[in-house]
C-alpha cells in the first residue's frame, strides 16, 4: 500500500527543501515536489523528517536477563525515541560469543519493532566462531571490566582479534584507549576499530592518533555530554556508569570534538537496570538511554549546541558506513523507508512514566526538552504517532561486506 508523507522538511546536503515522500513497498520510492497518488496520505505539517536513528549501541538484554528489558520492550523504547535500528551488544545471557548464542538471539530479536543487527562478543578463546560468525555488525571487545565477564587483556590476543574482524568496537578505558591504538598500528591490519563511548579528553587524544589513517572511528554517548561527575552526588547510582562520567572539562572537549569533525557517531548505550538493582550497596552500572538520544540531541540543537545535519551525521549517516550497513541512513530513492518526523518547537518534561523502557527511570527525569520525535516509521511501517505504539516487526539488517 503507497504512502505519501506530504509537507516533510528535509536537509539534503546541507540545504534545507519542502519534500513529498512517497513509499512503496517498505522503501523511499519519490521524494518529490509533486502529488503522486497514494492509498494513504499523511501529513508531516512542514515538520523536519530525519533518517531514523541507527543506535549502534545499546544493550537489550536478552535472553537471560529480561527483567531489565527485552527486544520487544526495547524496540517500543526505542521507537518512541526516532530509532529506527538498533545494534544489540553481546553482554547477555548466554553472552553471544558463540555461534549457537548468535542464533538464539536471532531468533529472540525477531519480536523486535525497529530493524536490528547484533554485536558478537570476542573472549581469550573464540576467534574460530568470530571467523565463522555471519551477518554481524562487528566483533565487541571488552578492555575494561563491564556488566557480564567478557574482559580480554593480553594484547596478544587483542592483536589476532584485530585481525580476525573488519571491525571491532572496543571499550576501553583511559591508558587502554592508547594501547589499542598501537596494537592495531603494530598489527598492521586494514581493519578497523571504534571507541565506544569515549568520556574523556584524554581518552579522545589517544583515539585521535590514529585519525588520520580513518582506521579508527569515536562514538560519544548523551550521558557524557550532558553529565558530569556533580551529578553522581545528586544520583547515586542513577548516574553511575562505565565509563564514570567526567569533568566539565571533559564534556567541553567532547562537543568540540563534535564540532571539529573528531567525533563520529553518538548512541545511546542504553544499558537499562532496575531501580531494585540501582538501590543496593553493589549496584550494576549503566543508564537507559534510546528513549532520550534525540530528544536531548534536539534540545541542545535549540540551544545552539549542534546542528541538525550534524544529529543526522553522527547518528544516521556515519553509522550505516562504519558498518556498512545496507540502504540505510540516508533519505535517498531506494533506501528503506526507516524515518522519523520531529517537532522541533514541542516542549516536554522526561518523565519516568511516560518511559516504554522496562526499568522506567531515566537520569534525565525532570528535565525539560526542546525539540522531540512525533511520529516514526520502519520499512514504510508506522510504529510510533503521538504517544501510540503500532507492534509491526520489524528486520534485522544486512551488511554491504
Ligand atoms: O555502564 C555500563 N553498562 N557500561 C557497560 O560497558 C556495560 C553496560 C551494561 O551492560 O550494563
Ligand atoms: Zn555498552
Amino acid at each position: 500500500m503507497p504512502t505519501l508523507i506530504k509537507n516533510c522538511r528535509l536537509h539534503i546536503k546541507d540545504k534545507v527543501y519542502s519534500k513529498n515522500i512517497l513509499i512503496k513497498q517498505g522503501k523511499i520510492s519519490k521524494i518529490t515536489n509533486k502529488e503522486p497518488k497514494a492509498e494513504k496520505i499523511m501529513d508531516a505539517k512542514n515538520n523536519f523528517v530525519l533518517p531514523g536513528l541507527i543506535d549502534c549501541h545499546v544493550h537489550f538484554r536478552e535472553p537471560g536477563l529480561t527483567h531489565k528489558e527485552d527486544f520487544l520492550t526495547g524496540s517500543m523504547a526505542a521507537a518512541k525515541g526516532g530509532i529506527t535500528t538498533v545494534l544489540d551488544m553481546p553482554n547477555t545471557l548466554p553472552p553471544t560469543t558463540t555461534i549457537a548464542a548468535l542464533e538464539e538471539k536471532r531468533r529472540l530479536a525477531a519480536k523486535s519493532i525497529v530493524n536490528y543487527g547484533f554485536h558478537f562478543g570476542a573472549t581469550n578463546d573464540n576467534i574460530s566462531d568470530i571467523k565463522k560468525a555471519k551477518n554481524i555488525a562487528a566483533v565487541k571487545l571488552y578492555m575494561d571490566y563491564t556488566t557480564g565477564d567478557l574482559k580480554v587483556s593480553d594484547f596478544e590476543t587483542i592483536n589476532d582479534i584485530f585481525k580476525s574482524s573488519k571491525i571491532t568496537i572496543i571499550h576501553a578505558e583511559d591508558e587502554h584507549v592508547k594501547n589499542a591504538v598501537e596494537i592495531l598500528a603494530k598489527s598492521k591490519t586494514k581493519n578497523r576499530i571504534h571507541f565506544a563511548h569515549v568520556s574523556s579528553e584524554k581518552e579522545l587524544k589517544y583515539a585521535k592518533l590514529n585519525k588520520i589513517k580513518k582506521q579508527v572511528t569515536v562514538e560519544v554517548c548523551p550521558h557524557h555530554l550532558l553529565m558530569n561527575e556533580r551529578d553522581i552526588q545528586t544520583l547515586g547510582a542513577f548516574a553511575e556508569m562505565k565509563p564514570r562520567l567526567k569533568t566539565e572539562q571533559d564534556q567541553k572537549v567532547l562537543w568540540q570534538g563534535i564540532k571539529d569533525g573528531i567525533v563520529d557517531v553518538i548512541a545511546s548505550d542504553h544499558a537499562p537496570h532496575l531501580k531494585e538493582e540501582k538501590e543496593k550497596a553493589n549496584y550494576p552500572f549503566g543508564v537507559p538511554g534510546v528513549e532520550t538520544l534525540l530528544p536531548l540531541l534536539l534540545d541542545a540543537f535549540n540551544s545552539n549546541k549542534i546542528s541538525l545535519p550534524t544529529i543526522i551525521k553522527l547518528c544516521c549517516e556515519n553509522p550505516a558506513n562504519i558498518f556498512k550497513i545496507k540502504n540505510k541512513g540516508f533519505l535517498k530513492e531506494g533506501y528503506d523507508a526507516d524515518l522519523v518526523i520531529v517537532d522541533l518547537d514541542k516542549r516536554q518534561a522526561v518523565r519516568n512514566e511516560d518511559l516504554l523502557t522496562k526499568c522506567k527511570w531515566s537520569p534525565f527525569e525532570g528535565k525539560i526538552l526542546k525539540g522531540w520525535p512525533v511520529t516514526t516509521i520502519v520499512n514504510g511501517n508506522v510504529v510510533y504517532d503521538n504517544g501510540e505504539i503500532f507492534d509491526i516487526k520489524a528486520k534485522e539488517v544486512q551488511y554491504d561486506r
